[in-house]
Protein backbone atom coordinates (compact mmCIF):
# COMPACT_ATOMS: atom_id res chain seq x y z
CA UNK A 1 0.00 0.00 0.00
CA UNK A 2 0.69 3.89 -0.03
CA UNK A 3 1.70 5.14 3.14
CA UNK A 4 3.74 8.52 4.59
CA UNK A 5 6.33 7.55 6.87
CA UNK A 6 9.05 9.24 8.19
CA UNK A 7 12.65 7.08 9.55
CA UNK A 8 14.48 10.14 11.55
CA UNK A 9 12.90 13.05 13.41
CA UNK A 10 13.43 16.29 11.63
CA UNK A 11 11.75 18.90 9.35
CA UNK A 12 8.91 17.81 7.07
CA UNK A 13 10.77 18.70 4.13
CA UNK A 14 13.89 16.69 5.30
CA UNK A 15 12.26 13.48 6.63
CA UNK A 16 8.52 12.67 5.27
CA UNK A 17 8.25 9.98 2.26
CA UNK A 18 5.87 8.84 0.66
CA UNK A 19 6.20 5.64 -0.66
CA UNK A 20 5.20 1.40 -1.10
CA UNK A 21 5.17 -0.18 2.39
CA UNK A 22 3.27 -3.93 2.99
CA UNK A 23 -0.60 -3.25 3.84
CA UNK A 24 -1.15 -4.60 7.81
CA UNK A 25 -3.13 -7.51 8.22
CA UNK A 26 -5.69 -7.74 11.15
CA UNK A 27 -4.51 -9.74 14.17
CA UNK A 28 -7.00 -11.20 16.30
CA UNK A 29 -9.28 -8.21 18.05
CA UNK A 30 -8.04 -5.60 15.17
CA UNK A 31 -10.00 -4.09 12.33
CA UNK A 32 -8.23 -3.08 8.70
CA UNK A 33 -9.44 0.28 7.76
CA UNK A 34 -9.28 1.84 4.71
CA UNK A 35 -8.38 4.93 4.74
CA UNK A 36 -10.12 8.29 3.17
CA UNK A 37 -9.14 11.29 5.59
CA UNK A 38 -6.23 11.59 7.61
CA UNK A 39 -6.27 14.03 10.11
CA UNK A 40 -2.92 16.26 10.85
CA UNK A 41 -2.76 17.70 14.65
CA UNK A 42 0.49 19.83 15.73
CA UNK A 43 1.25 16.58 18.11
CA UNK A 44 1.66 14.73 14.66
CA UNK A 45 4.04 17.67 13.75
CA UNK A 46 5.86 17.72 17.59
CA UNK A 47 6.07 13.90 16.97
CA UNK A 48 7.45 14.14 13.81
CA UNK A 49 10.02 17.07 14.60
CA UNK A 50 11.13 15.26 17.37
CA UNK A 51 9.87 17.87 20.05
CA UNK A 52 11.06 17.51 23.72
CA UNK A 53 9.85 14.24 25.31
CA UNK A 54 8.61 12.93 21.49
CA UNK A 55 11.98 10.83 20.78
CA UNK A 56 11.07 8.39 17.61
CA UNK A 57 10.16 5.05 19.63
CA UNK A 58 9.51 2.35 16.18
CA UNK A 59 12.57 2.82 13.57
CA UNK A 60 9.64 3.20 11.10
CA UNK A 61 6.58 5.85 11.73
CA UNK A 62 3.52 6.16 9.60
CA UNK A 63 2.42 9.51 11.53
CA UNK A 64 -1.49 10.30 12.57
CA UNK A 65 -3.84 9.60 15.08
CA UNK A 66 -6.73 10.56 13.40
CA UNK A 67 -8.83 9.16 10.97
CA UNK A 68 -11.95 7.80 8.73
CA UNK A 69 -12.26 5.36 6.47
CA UNK A 70 -14.26 2.10 5.56
CA UNK A 71 -13.48 -1.54 8.02
CA UNK A 72 -12.74 -3.68 5.18
CA UNK A 73 -11.71 -6.79 7.29
CA UNK A 74 -11.85 -8.59 10.82
CA UNK A 75 -9.34 -10.50 12.81
CA UNK A 76 -10.74 -12.89 14.73
CA UNK A 77 -12.95 -12.31 17.21
CA UNK A 78 -13.81 -9.25 16.07
CA UNK A 79 -18.28 -9.14 14.42
CA UNK A 80 -17.51 -9.60 10.87
CA UNK A 81 -20.98 -7.42 10.76
CA UNK A 82 -18.41 -4.44 11.20
CA UNK A 83 -17.13 -4.94 7.46
CA UNK A 84 -18.21 -1.95 5.69
CA UNK A 85 -18.87 0.19 8.36
CA UNK A 86 -18.01 3.89 8.19
CA UNK A 87 -16.05 4.74 11.57
CA UNK A 88 -13.22 7.52 12.73
CA UNK A 89 -10.39 6.33 14.68
CA UNK A 90 -8.91 6.92 18.19
CA UNK A 91 -4.86 7.09 19.20
CA UNK A 92 -4.14 5.73 15.64
CA UNK A 93 -0.23 6.26 16.18
CA UNK A 94 -0.35 6.35 20.19
CA UNK A 95 2.52 4.13 21.52
CA UNK A 96 1.84 2.42 17.72
CA UNK A 97 4.34 2.96 14.77
CA UNK A 98 1.80 3.01 12.14
CA UNK A 99 -0.49 5.75 12.32
CA UNK A 100 -3.60 6.51 9.74
CA UNK A 101 -0.98 8.86 7.18
CA UNK A 102 -1.37 5.46 5.15
CA UNK A 103 -4.07 3.24 2.51
CA UNK A 104 -4.90 1.27 5.35
CA UNK A 105 -4.54 0.87 9.23
CA UNK A 106 -4.86 -2.24 11.34
CA UNK A 107 -5.80 -1.21 14.86
CA UNK A 108 -7.96 -2.79 17.73
CA UNK A 109 -11.37 -2.69 16.95
CA UNK A 110 -12.07 -0.73 19.86
CA UNK A 111 -9.88 2.03 18.40
CA UNK A 112 -12.57 2.54 15.85
CA UNK A 113 -16.39 4.40 16.66
CA UNK A 114 -18.98 4.21 13.97
CA UNK A 115 -19.20 7.47 12.11
CA UNK A 116 -22.94 8.68 11.61
CA UNK A 117 -23.41 8.84 7.42
CA UNK A 118 -24.89 12.69 7.62
CA UNK A 119 -20.60 13.41 8.83
CA UNK A 120 -18.18 13.06 5.89
CA UNK A 121 -14.95 11.38 6.56
CA UNK A 122 -12.92 14.27 6.72
CA UNK A 123 -14.97 15.67 9.53
CA UNK A 124 -14.56 12.04 11.17
CA UNK A 125 -11.27 12.20 10.93
CA UNK A 126 -10.72 15.88 13.63
CA UNK A 127 -12.61 14.03 16.46
CA UNK A 128 -10.01 11.56 17.65
CA UNK A 129 -7.76 14.62 18.92
CA UNK A 130 -10.03 17.89 19.08
CA UNK A 131 -13.29 17.18 18.87
CA UNK A 132 -12.70 14.42 22.63
CA UNK A 133 -10.39 16.73 23.95
CA UNK A 134 -12.79 19.73 23.44
CA UNK A 135 -15.48 17.30 25.11
CA UNK A 136 -12.86 16.42 27.79
CA UNK A 137 -12.25 19.84 28.43
CA UNK A 138 -15.64 21.13 29.18
CA UNK A 139 -17.02 18.30 30.95
CA UNK A 140 -14.21 17.02 33.45
CA UNK A 141 -14.92 18.13 36.86
CA UNK A 142 -18.17 19.42 37.82
CA UNK A 143 -20.89 20.32 35.23
CA UNK A 144 -20.86 24.09 33.40
CA UNK A 145 -24.27 24.07 33.35
CA UNK A 146 -25.06 27.99 34.33
CA UNK A 147 -21.57 28.58 34.83
CA UNK A 148 -19.43 31.02 32.38
CA UNK A 149 -16.45 29.80 30.83
CA UNK A 150 -13.74 31.22 29.40
CA UNK A 151 -12.25 29.51 26.45
CA UNK A 152 -8.67 30.49 24.74
CA UNK A 153 -8.14 30.07 21.67
CA UNK A 154 -11.70 29.70 20.38
CA UNK A 155 -10.91 29.63 17.01
CA UNK A 156 -8.31 26.57 17.20
CA UNK A 157 -9.31 22.98 16.00
CA UNK A 158 -10.02 22.19 19.90
CA UNK A 159 -10.94 25.98 21.10
CA UNK A 160 -13.75 25.61 18.24
CA UNK A 161 -15.41 22.48 19.19
CA UNK A 162 -15.06 23.36 23.29
CA UNK A 163 -17.22 26.09 22.37
CA UNK A 164 -20.00 24.05 21.16
CA UNK A 165 -19.61 21.44 23.83
CA UNK A 166 -20.04 23.86 26.40
CA UNK A 167 -23.05 25.31 24.72
CA UNK A 168 -24.28 22.43 24.62
CA UNK A 169 -23.57 21.60 28.27
CA UNK A 170 -25.51 24.80 28.63
CA UNK A 171 -22.61 27.46 29.68
CA UNK A 172 -21.62 31.32 29.24
CA UNK A 173 -18.54 31.25 26.74
CA UNK A 174 -16.42 33.97 26.56
CA UNK A 175 -13.07 33.27 24.28
CA UNK A 176 -9.88 34.73 23.09
CA UNK A 177 -9.13 35.41 19.64
CA UNK A 178 -7.10 37.15 17.77
CA UNK A 179 -8.46 38.76 14.48
CA UNK A 180 -11.91 39.44 13.42
CA UNK A 181 -12.35 36.57 10.90
CA UNK A 182 -11.24 34.19 14.19
CA UNK A 183 -14.09 36.15 15.48
CA UNK A 184 -16.36 35.38 13.58
CA UNK A 185 -15.18 31.72 13.59
CA UNK A 186 -15.98 31.67 17.25
CA UNK A 187 -19.11 33.86 17.39
CA UNK A 188 -20.50 31.06 14.60
CA UNK A 189 -19.67 27.98 17.05
CA UNK A 190 -21.72 29.67 19.51
CA UNK A 191 -19.22 32.16 21.39
CA UNK A 192 -21.36 34.71 23.58
CA UNK A 193 -18.52 37.05 23.68
CA UNK A 194 -14.88 37.18 21.84
CA UNK A 195 -11.84 39.01 23.49
CA UNK A 196 -9.09 39.83 21.03
CA UNK A 197 -6.25 38.83 23.82
CA UNK A 198 -3.85 40.63 21.27
CA UNK A 199 -5.46 43.98 21.10
CA UNK A 200 -7.79 44.15 24.12
CA UNK A 201 -7.03 43.91 28.00
CA UNK A 202 -8.90 40.63 28.35
CA UNK A 203 -9.42 40.84 32.12
CA UNK A 204 -11.30 44.52 31.75
CA UNK A 205 -13.30 42.99 29.11
CA UNK A 206 -14.06 40.06 31.38
CA UNK A 207 -14.87 42.34 34.14
CA UNK A 208 -17.47 44.18 32.07
CA UNK A 209 -18.92 40.83 30.90
CA UNK A 210 -19.52 39.68 33.86
CA UNK A 211 -20.55 42.95 35.66
CA UNK A 212 -17.55 42.54 37.94
CA UNK A 213 -18.14 39.02 38.32
CA UNK A 214 -15.32 36.55 37.28
CA UNK A 215 -15.84 33.19 35.83
CA UNK A 216 -15.64 29.32 36.71
CA UNK A 217 -13.90 27.66 34.35
CA UNK A 218 -10.89 28.37 32.32
CA UNK A 219 -9.60 26.20 28.95
CA UNK A 220 -6.88 27.27 27.82
CA UNK A 221 -4.84 26.12 25.17
CA UNK A 222 -1.82 27.91 26.42
CA UNK A 223 -1.04 27.94 30.17
CA UNK A 224 2.46 29.32 29.86
CA UNK A 225 0.96 32.67 28.74
CA UNK A 226 -2.36 32.22 29.85
CA UNK A 227 -1.72 31.45 33.74
CA UNK A 228 -1.95 34.75 34.02
CA UNK A 229 -5.60 34.83 33.73
CA UNK A 230 -6.11 33.19 36.84
CA UNK A 231 -5.71 36.28 39.04
CA UNK A 232 -7.27 38.69 36.93
CA UNK A 233 -10.35 36.39 35.59
CA UNK A 234 -10.86 33.21 38.24
CA UNK A 235 -13.37 33.20 40.80
CA UNK A 236 -11.48 31.89 43.57
CA UNK A 237 -11.21 28.33 43.94
CA UNK A 238 -12.25 28.31 40.46
CA UNK A 239 -11.20 25.01 37.89
CA UNK A 240 -8.60 25.68 35.29
CA UNK A 241 -8.51 23.03 31.98
CA UNK A 242 -5.11 23.05 30.39
CA UNK A 243 -4.71 20.97 27.38
CA UNK A 244 -1.94 23.00 26.02
CA UNK A 245 1.12 25.41 25.96
CA UNK A 246 3.14 26.60 23.84
CA UNK A 247 6.47 27.06 26.33
CA UNK A 248 6.44 23.39 28.31
CA UNK A 249 8.68 24.57 31.14
CA UNK A 250 7.19 28.01 32.00
CA UNK A 251 8.27 29.83 34.84
CA UNK A 252 5.26 29.34 36.87
CA UNK A 253 3.71 32.16 39.21
CA UNK A 254 3.12 30.68 42.44
CA UNK A 255 1.41 33.22 44.70
CA UNK A 256 -1.62 33.72 42.77
CA UNK A 257 -2.31 30.04 42.28
CA UNK A 258 -2.13 30.16 46.23
CA UNK A 259 -3.96 33.89 47.03
CA UNK A 260 -6.94 31.76 44.08
CA UNK A 261 -6.70 28.29 44.76
CA UNK A 262 -7.78 27.43 41.66
CA UNK A 263 -8.31 23.54 40.82
CA UNK A 264 -5.80 23.17 37.77
CA UNK A 265 -6.36 20.02 35.64
CA UNK A 266 -4.14 19.29 32.90
CA UNK A 267 -4.40 15.91 30.61
CA UNK A 268 -3.67 14.06 27.65
CA UNK A 269 -6.48 13.03 25.28
CA UNK A 270 -4.68 10.04 24.63
CA UNK A 271 -4.48 8.70 28.09
CA UNK A 272 -8.37 9.60 28.66
CA UNK A 273 -9.98 6.57 30.83
CA UNK A 274 -12.46 4.50 28.59
CA UNK A 275 -15.24 5.99 31.02
CA UNK A 276 -13.90 9.16 29.96
CA UNK A 277 -13.65 8.29 26.47
CA UNK A 278 -16.95 6.53 26.22
CA UNK A 279 -18.43 10.09 27.36
CA UNK A 280 -16.35 11.91 25.28
CA UNK A 281 -17.79 9.41 22.55
CA UNK A 282 -21.77 9.53 23.51
CA UNK A 283 -21.58 13.25 23.19
CA UNK A 284 -19.95 13.74 19.83
CA UNK A 285 -22.67 11.84 19.08
CA UNK A 286 -25.52 13.34 20.76
CA UNK A 287 -23.78 17.24 18.92
CA UNK A 288 -24.03 15.54 15.78
CA UNK A 289 -27.80 14.35 16.15
CA UNK A 290 -28.61 17.61 16.81
CA UNK A 291 -27.73 18.61 13.50
CA UNK A 292 -25.20 21.36 15.43
CA UNK A 293 -22.27 19.92 14.60
CA UNK A 294 -20.17 22.02 13.13
CA UNK A 295 -16.37 20.98 11.40
CA UNK A 296 -13.93 23.20 9.76
CA UNK A 297 -11.57 21.45 7.32
CA UNK A 298 -9.02 24.50 6.53
CA UNK A 299 -7.25 22.60 4.34
CA UNK A 300 -7.10 18.78 2.29
CA UNK A 301 -4.20 17.88 0.48
CA UNK A 302 -3.21 14.76 -1.47
CA UNK A 303 -1.07 12.30 0.98
CA UNK A 304 1.85 12.91 -2.02
CA UNK A 305 2.08 15.90 -0.15
CA UNK A 306 1.90 15.54 3.46
CA UNK A 307 5.08 18.03 3.32
CA UNK A 308 3.03 20.92 3.08
CA UNK A 309 0.13 20.10 5.28
CA UNK A 310 2.47 19.50 8.14
CA UNK A 311 4.56 22.91 7.36
CA UNK A 312 0.36 24.29 6.97
CA UNK A 313 0.02 22.37 10.71
CA UNK A 314 3.36 23.71 11.97
CA UNK A 315 2.72 27.66 10.36
CA UNK A 316 -0.14 28.28 12.87
CA UNK A 317 -2.05 29.69 10.58
CA UNK A 318 -4.63 27.38 9.79
CA UNK A 319 -8.42 28.03 10.72
CA UNK A 320 -9.66 24.75 11.83
CA UNK A 321 -8.22 21.19 10.77
CA UNK A 322 -6.05 19.87 8.26
CA UNK A 323 -6.43 16.69 6.35
CA UNK A 324 -4.66 14.62 3.27
CA UNK A 325 -6.35 11.96 1.31
CA UNK A 326 -4.47 8.88 0.45
N1 LIG B 1 -3.62 17.85 25.85
C1 LIG B 1 -4.14 17.31 24.75
O1 LIG B 1 -4.62 16.18 24.76
C2 LIG B 1 -4.16 18.11 23.49
C3 LIG B 1 -5.06 17.78 22.47
C4 LIG B 1 -5.11 18.57 21.33
C5 LIG B 1 -4.25 19.64 21.20
N2 LIG B 1 -3.35 19.90 22.16
C6 LIG B 1 -2.43 21.04 22.04
O2 LIG B 1 -3.25 22.20 22.07
C7 LIG B 1 -2.71 23.18 21.23
C8 LIG B 1 -3.77 23.63 20.21
O3 LIG B 1 -4.14 22.56 19.37
P1 LIG B 1 -5.15 22.84 18.17
O4 LIG B 1 -5.20 21.61 17.34
O5 LIG B 1 -6.42 23.44 18.67
O6 LIG B 1 -4.31 23.94 17.36
P2 LIG B 1 -4.79 25.15 16.43
O7 LIG B 1 -5.92 24.72 15.56
O8 LIG B 1 -3.57 25.70 15.79
O9 LIG B 1 -5.39 26.20 17.45
C9 LIG B 1 -4.65 26.90 18.39
C10 LIG B 1 -5.39 28.21 18.60
O10 LIG B 1 -4.94 28.83 19.76
C11 LIG B 1 -4.70 30.20 19.49
N3 LIG B 1 -3.67 30.64 20.42
C12 LIG B 1 -2.34 30.38 20.39
N4 LIG B 1 -1.75 30.92 21.47
C13 LIG B 1 -2.74 31.51 22.19
C14 LIG B 1 -2.75 32.25 23.41
N5 LIG B 1 -1.64 32.48 24.11
N6 LIG B 1 -3.93 32.70 23.87
C15 LIG B 1 -5.07 32.48 23.17
N7 LIG B 1 -5.10 31.81 22.00
C16 LIG B 1 -3.95 31.34 21.53
C17 LIG B 1 -4.30 30.23 18.02
O11 LIG B 1 -4.60 31.43 17.37
P3 LIG B 1 -3.70 32.73 17.44
O12 LIG B 1 -2.26 32.27 17.43
O13 LIG B 1 -4.08 33.51 16.24
O14 LIG B 1 -4.12 33.34 18.70
C18 LIG B 1 -5.22 29.16 17.44
O15 LIG B 1 -6.50 29.69 17.10
C19 LIG B 1 -1.47 22.57 20.62
O16 LIG B 1 -0.36 22.95 21.40
C20 LIG B 1 -1.69 21.09 20.73
O17 LIG B 1 -0.49 20.35 20.75
C21 LIG B 1 -3.27 19.17 23.31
Amino acid sequence: MQAAYYLENGAARDVLQVGEVETPAPVAGEVLVRIHASGVNPSDVKSRRGAPGRAKAFPQIIPHSDGAGVVEKVGDGVDAGRVGERVWIWNGQWKRPFGTAAAYIAVPAAQTVPLPESVDFDAGACFGIPALTAQHAVTVGESVAGQRVLITGGAGAVGHYAIQFAKMKGAEVITTISSPQKADHARAAGADHVINYKTEDVAAVVQDITGGGRVDRIIDVDFGRNQSLIPTCLKPGGFVVVYGSNDMAPPLQILPLFVYGPCVQFFIVYELTAEARAKGIADINELIASGGMRHTIAAKFPMMDIVSAHELVESGTAIGNVVIHP
